[in-house]
């Protein structure tokens, strides 16, 4: 069977990344998630206070941040490192959530991170997650999704996330933390999360896990017959 790339976008805690990296196992593919990518961006940013209004520092700041993935076996998925440091937990946390969506607007940062992208995708055979990966990373993903779901059911979702790892926080600020997001990652003029025009559908607000991953494949094998 001919290897394929598999694109899931859609709005924050839909389920992508989890999604993601299942339907990924299963077809032993590779599995990148690409709003890692930017998190790990907005922490070295953070860190170095680095002006997003500041082009030159911009670009200066990116040519230091070298981000990889390495699998760890104790969570059966893929660690981010930022320059060597394993940042997996930090970039999880609500302070790279509330100022993540301004770093990834930046065209500069896009084109960085898209390029890295679509080399990590070159040899096919890889699901990877995000806003503008059917649109713009991979325009000719062979399956693409796009995940939504309601937005209430997406905050406690998030909710459960941030406590599994030690932050508990007010509802109120993770629903607002999220209308935020959304709205700037719908409205950057540079690879705004929109649906592509080819994409399927997948609503996931009443959806088990096992059912989002069941579909996502679903499609994987009517693709794989039809060629
Ligand atoms: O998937 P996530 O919630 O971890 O992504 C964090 C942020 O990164 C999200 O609010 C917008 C940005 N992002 C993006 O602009 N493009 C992507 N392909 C993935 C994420």
């Amino acid at each position: 069977m001919s290897k394929i790339i598999i694109a899931l976008d859609g709005f924050s805690s839909c389920g992508k990344s989890t999604t993601a990296k299942r339907v990924a196992a299963q077809l032993h593919y590779a599995f990148v998630d690409t709003g890692a990518m930017y998190r790990a961006v907005a922490l070295y940013f953070q860190r170095n206070q680095v002006d997003c209004g500041n082009l030159e520092a911009v670009e200066k700041a990116l040519d230091e941040v070298h981000i990889t993935f390495e699998f760890n076996p104790e969570r059966q998925a893929s660690d981010t490192f930022l320059n060597g440091e394993n940042v997996e937990n930090e970039i999880r946390k609500m302070y790279i959530s509330d100022i993540v969506s301004q770093v990834s607007a930046i065209p500069t940062v896009r084109h960085a991170m898209v390029a890295q992208q679509q080399k990590m995708g070159k040899k096919k055979g890889v699901v990877m997650d995000g806003r503008d990966v059917g649109t713009v990373v991979f325009p000719d993903a062979e399956v693409k999704i796009f995940m939504t779901a309601d937005p209430k059911i997406r905050a406690q979702r998030r909710k459960l996330e941030l406590m599994q790892k030690g932050e508990d926080l007010p509802i109120e600020q993770i629903v607002e933390n999220l209308k935020i997001r959304d709205e700037i990652d719908s409205n950057r003029s540079e690879g705004p999360l929109k649906r592509a025009v080819d994409a399927i559908d997948l609503d996931t607000s009443y959806k088990s896990m096992d059912e989002q991953v069941a579909f996502v494949l679903e499609q994987v094998r009517r693709v794989q017959h039809a060629n």
